[in-house]
């Protein structure tokens, strides 16, 4: 069956805030430009984004590219690749120029330049001391840039679709990508979305875990569409559990609080970071500090009757610091710990944050996939940018603020390669007969199930398996479990069954088909994990504690068909520089 078509130079598929710079690119290009987003642009999940944009400008200190990019392989435990992140850490103050010349509301100061705060992982001179290099708009940087970056589109007529769910990507027999299926949410209505180039900024999935810093809308649909469509997925193991949510909420407390001078402390007072990362303390890597509060906890000094979490004070920094710097904070935290950070502490928990991993992609922003001895050829006229895709910027470890850098870069980056290609390959391909089948099949089962189980039952069950077995530290009897619990429910995410299948409104039906991608990310991160015997970044293994650069330094490509894996080099050349070769990391 043929579905109604819209037609687009190029359609993107997220409108946060890769999928805005991308957007913004193509149409000023002038391109005739879709963007499809689950929710109203400026409600994405880049809106969440607090503490800042990492770019070396200099503008508390000295600063330079080059320390930016070793802090960064650091922080990726050797494992991200050091050409792109040569050309993130380069092009991070252009890109940031831009956004103040968009008219982003960045602080400042005195003398009138961008405020620039200190952020965990980020140092002078090669990891010497620490280095202010987060550019931010008090403790709402990401809801400043997804404004500033939407108006910015309007103007440029950016067409937006807006409570569109894209549902799956279409590709002819050569493996070009020629668009997607769409379905807008109020109606129910199916469209095929005809592009002459697909550029997917779907942001993350931590909606896997039981605990995470994440929207509701982060279900990974991207990862889902790309794997239902014979793409790998890079590097799942690896998923950042931020430092600092409010204990039993989940909300993020922004990194910033300690930038600016917060610290943690355990039950006994004590300011235990100092014992763990004796330099940065409490500015050490995510993976070091999150690693070191579930260490406490685990060993007893956790705070509370349930000993269950950590201190973040801050009361000292003074009501104007944080009104001036943190008003966010202390707002979440009045509301969702009750306790007012300007005299109490904020109880904290490491909570999932960020997926590493993602759709693997060159620094161009290309979607590339190993075929024979290659491993890395261009898939024709698909393109991923930010948290969906794996460039791979961030290894095993992301650095905060180089979310927002890499959505920046790679967002921009991806819309130049866009632009190219729509060049070469001008007017659109036909659409092969079978389409839309894949999607018309899935919904086809969906509306058709009867007799079968709970959306909601099976989604907590996925979350309740990642969060036990996939966690902070991990176990391989508990990993080796997961993979069996996970193909388990997997199994039932085939017989998830919609009630009231006649409303149009039916984000029932949304549910389930989010699931449907959610799943795919939990079996590539579960099984991923599984497989790498060594402990890297964020992924921590208790029966293989250290990091073993022989067999382990390479890249994970999980396969959904049988859940297979491959792996395939890490590129340790960077564009110009020398390379950081990998040693011990210490903070
Ligand atoms: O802590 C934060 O403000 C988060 C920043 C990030 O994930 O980069």
């Amino acid at each position: 069956m043929a579905l109604p078509t819209r037609k687009f130079d190029a359609v993107v598929v997220g409108a946060g805030g890769a999928g805005l710079r991308a957007a913004l690119q193509l149409s000023e290009a002038g391109l005739k430009v879709g963007v499809l987003s689950k929710v109203f642009p400026t409600r994405s999940h880049t809106v969440a984004a607090q503490g800042g944009i990492g770019a070396s400008l200099g503008n508390m200190g000295d600063d330079s590219w080059l320390w930016h990019m070793y802090d960064t392989v650091k922080g990726s435990d050797y494992l991200g690749d050091q050409d792109a992140i040569e050309f993130m850490c380069r092009m991070a103050p252009e890109v940031v120029y831009e956004l103040e010349h968009f008219g982003m509301p960045f602080d400042r100061n005195n003398d009138g330049t961008v405020y620039q705060r200190p952020f965990g992982g980020h140092s002078q001179n090669f990891g010497e001391r620490p280095v202010q290099r987060s550019c931010c708009a008090a403790d709402r940087t990401g809801h400043a840039m997804l404004h500033t970056l939407y108006q910015r589109n309007v103007r440029a007529n950016t067409v937006f679709f807006v409570e569109w769910m894209a549902l799956d990507l279409v590709r002819d027999a050569s493996g070009q990508v020629l668009g997607v299926t769409a379905m807008e949410m109020e109606t129910g209505e199916v469209w095929m979305f005809h592009a002459r180039a697909t550029l997917f900024a779907t942001g993350g999935a931590g909606r896997i875990f039981a605990a995470s810093t994440n929207a509701f809308i982060n279900t990974g649909d991207g990862l889902g569409m790309a794997a239902r469509a014979g793409i790998p997925l890079e590097d799942m193991e690896f998923w950042q559990f931020h430092p600092t949510g409010v204990a039993g909420a989940g909300v993020l407390i922004t990194e910033g609080v300690r930038g600016e001078g917060g610290y943690l402390l355990n039950k006994d007072g004590e300011r235990f970071m100092e014992r763990y990362a004796p330099t940065m303390k409490d500015l050490a890597s995510r993976d070091v500090v999150s690693r070191a509060m579930a260490t406490e906890i685990k060993e007893g000094r956790g705070c509370g009757k349930d000993a269950d979490y950590i201190l973040l004070k801050l009361d000292h920094l003074g009501v104007d610091v944080i009104e001036k710097r943190l008003p966010g904070i202390r707002e979440i935290a009045k509301k969702f710990a009750n306790v007012d950070p300007v005299r109490d502490p904020i109880p904290v928990v490491p909570t999932c944050h960020y997926q590493m991993g993602g759709i693997p992609t060159n620094y161009h922003g290309e979607v590339v996939v190993p075929a024979g001895d290659d491993p890395a050829v261009v898939v024709p006229g698909f393109y991923a940018a930010g948290e969906c895709a794996c460039a791979s910027v961030h290894g095993a470890n992301r650095l905060g603020t180089n979310s927002l850098t890499d959505l920046l870069v790679f967002g921009k980056a991806s819309g130049n390669r866009v632009i190219e290609f729509l060049r070469e390959n001008p007017g659109h391909k036909d659409l092969p007969a079978d389409a839309a089948e894949r999607t018309l099949a899935r919904l086809a089962r969906l509306d058709g199930q009867t007799g079968g189980e709970s959306v909601h039952e099976v989604g907590a069950a996925m979350r309740r398996t990642m969060q036990a077995h996939c966690g902070v530290f991990r176990f391989p009897d508990m990993l080796t479990e997961g993979v069996e619990q996970i193909r388990a429910v997997s199994e039932r995410v085939k017989r998830t069954e919609i009630k009231d299948k006649s409303r149009t409104f039916n984000t029932a039906r949304v549910e389930a088909l989010e699931l449907e991608n959610l799943i795919e990310v939990a079996r590539a991160t579960m099984v991923s994990a599984e497989a790498r015997q060594e402990s890297r970044g964020a992924h921590d293994r208790a029966d293989h504690h250290q990091r073993d650069d022989v067999n382990w330094l390479k890249h994970t490509l999980w396969y959904r068909d049988d859940d297979r894996l491959d792996y395939k080099p890490v590129k340790m050349k960077p564009l110009t520089a020398e390379t950081f070769e990998p040693k011990v990391r210490s903070y």
